[in-house]
């Protein structure tokens, strides 16, 4: 890393709140395929702002619930990969981290982070449409072709309604404890790592934005560029699971 990583290193070893704020490309070197690579096969017509919404689920349920239970599928057969695990390691190292996420996957649980906040919500919870209780996945879990399938979801046991996936869909407001946690956590932090985000989608898309305006640095790691750039202090453009690791190591060196 060049010289400007040298100043970052000791922005991070003098920071006492860090928040972490992800997007589908940290996930994306672990083959999950992010939300715009994902409509292949059965809906490589149609566009994800059409499919992930309620007035698609109303449409079609099957075709939607299909398409979230072949996501799912690749997730369980997923694991976490080196981003992740830099990302939980660094949880480790700095006084206090905040993670927020706006992927609906649990790699990073699965790699050892703590209270992680889901901004827009998970594959993993889904529950009733028309009352809104937990509900289950069924017993048995479906093989899904590659291509996908249209599923039909299960029904609500206590009112009978189609089962839906417990993420937020375009139209959705974010789930209201996540969102100010979020801009909370953003406000009162002395850096904040945008990693793997197109910073395109709103609300979420602001929350680096809180941050800086608070005075925080903003350290962007993206491969590409994206509305964040003329913001952040710090475009370390390369890969998650290459960048974060690397700058764990080098940040506290000998652990
Ligand atoms: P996007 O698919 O919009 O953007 C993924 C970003 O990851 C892009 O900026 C890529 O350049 C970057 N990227 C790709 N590979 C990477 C890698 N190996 N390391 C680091 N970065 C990499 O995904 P999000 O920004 O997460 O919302 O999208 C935000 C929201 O838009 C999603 O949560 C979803 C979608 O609509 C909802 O479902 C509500
Ligand atoms: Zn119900």
């Amino acid at each position: 890393m060049g010289e400007e990583s040298v100043d970052l290193r000791e922005v991070l070893r003098d920071a006492r709140r860090v928040v972490v704020f992800t997007g589908a490309g940290v996930s994306a070197e672990s083959g999950i395929p992010t939300f715009r690579d994902a409509l292949t096969g059965l809906w490589h017509r149609f566009d994800a702002a059409e499919l992930a919404t309620a007035d698609a689920f109303r449409r079609d349920p099957a075709l939607v619930w299909g398409w979230y239970e072949w996501r799912r599928m690749k997730v369980l057969a997923a694991s976490p990969n080196d981003g992740h695990e830099a990302i939980a390691a660094m949880e480790r190292r700095v006084s206090k981290l905040t993670l927020i996420t706006q992927n609906v996957d649990d790699l990073h649980e699965r790699a050892g982070s703590a209270a992680v906040i889901h901004l827009h919500g998970s594959l993993f919870a889904p529950r009733c449409f028309a009352c809104a209780r937990p509900a289950a996945f069924p017993e048995e879990r479906p093989e899904e072709p590659e291509g996908g399938r249209r599923i039909e979801p299960p029904e609500c046991a206590h009112c009978g309604s189609p089962v839906r996936p417990g993420v937020v869909w375009f139209g959705e407001s974010l789930p209201e404890g996540a969102l100010e946690q979020a801009f909370e956590a953003a406000r009162a932090c002395d850096v904040l790592f945008s990693v793997g985000t197109s910073s395109l989608v709103h609300p979420a898309a602001e929350i680096p934005f809180a941050a800086a305006q608070a005075g925080a640095a903003v350290v962007q790691v993206n491969p590409n560029a994206t509305p964040l750039d003329r913001l952040a202090r710090f475009n370390l453009r390369g890969a998650s699971a290459q960048v974060m690791p690397r700058l764990v190591r080098e940040t506290w060196p000998g652990h």
